[in-house]
């Protein structure tokens, strides 16, 4: 019979997860869906930084950036990419590991649309993670795209959405003295039935 009740109950990994998420959107100060993403680069080594989680679909988790970047490149050759959720208020974490494609069609058109004007033309202005020479060097782009885009720009093609579809989903809440609760989730493809684990913490 499994312990696996309270806060770790449930059939659906993703609705867990959407549930730490709402309960952390009371609880965190600011970006409760704000993810460290890793990557790998050609050589293996590894890179991390925090995008925003933008949705948590009925099978993967989705996040937008500029196609253009660095952790594009890497996610576009190895076709993987980990990351992790951490709720300082509430002691959780989740931990994700799986396959990643691109979402660039009319879902990244549409959460396109929902972002500010300046927010829109920002995504216009920046070729992300290339150099730059100065701020104002910056600013010129952001007026030159502004005069040309107007105020309506459609999504550069640039820019859009990948989609998560995970192979691993580890959930991890605070216990007392360090006896934590670790419950893992593997699944050998994605599509297929999820194995689910509990670990020493
Ligand atoms: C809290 C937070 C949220 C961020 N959200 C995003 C995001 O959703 N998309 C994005 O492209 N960059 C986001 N960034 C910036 C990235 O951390 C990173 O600097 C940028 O994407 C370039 O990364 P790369 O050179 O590895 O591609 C965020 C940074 C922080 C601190």
């Amino acid at each position: 019979m499994s312990d696996r009740t309270g806060i770790f109950a449930g059939d659906d990994p993703f609705a867990i997860a959407r549930s730490w998420l709402a309960e952390a959107e009371d609880t965190e100060t600011n970006d409760p869906n704000a993810i460290a993403l890793s990557t790998v680069d050609t050589n293996g080594m590894p890179n991390v930084r925090m995008v925003l989680l933008k949705d948590i679909e009925d099978d993967g988790f989705v996040f937008f950036t500029n196609y253009g970047s660095v952790k594009a490149s890497e996610i576009d050759a190895t076709g993987r990419a980990a990351f992790v959720l951490h709720w300082k208020s509430l002691r959780r974490q989740i931990r994700v590991r799986g396959i990643v494609r691109r979402e660039d069609g009319e879902k990244a058109d549409t959460y396109y649309r929902s972002r500010s004007l300046k927010s829109r033309l920002g995504a216009w202005a920046s070729r992300q993670s290339q150099p730059l020479s100065s701020r104002t060097a910056l600013m010129a782009e952001v007026a030159k795209v502004t005069a040309q885009q107007g105020t309506d720009p459609a999504r550069p093609e640039f820019w859009g959405g990948y989609h998560i579809a995970p192979l691993e989903i580890e959930f991890w809440a605070d216990g007392a003295f360090r006896l934590h609760d670790r419950f893992r989730w593997t699944r050998d493809e994605v599509g297929t039935e999820w194995h689910v684990v509990r670990l020493n913490p």
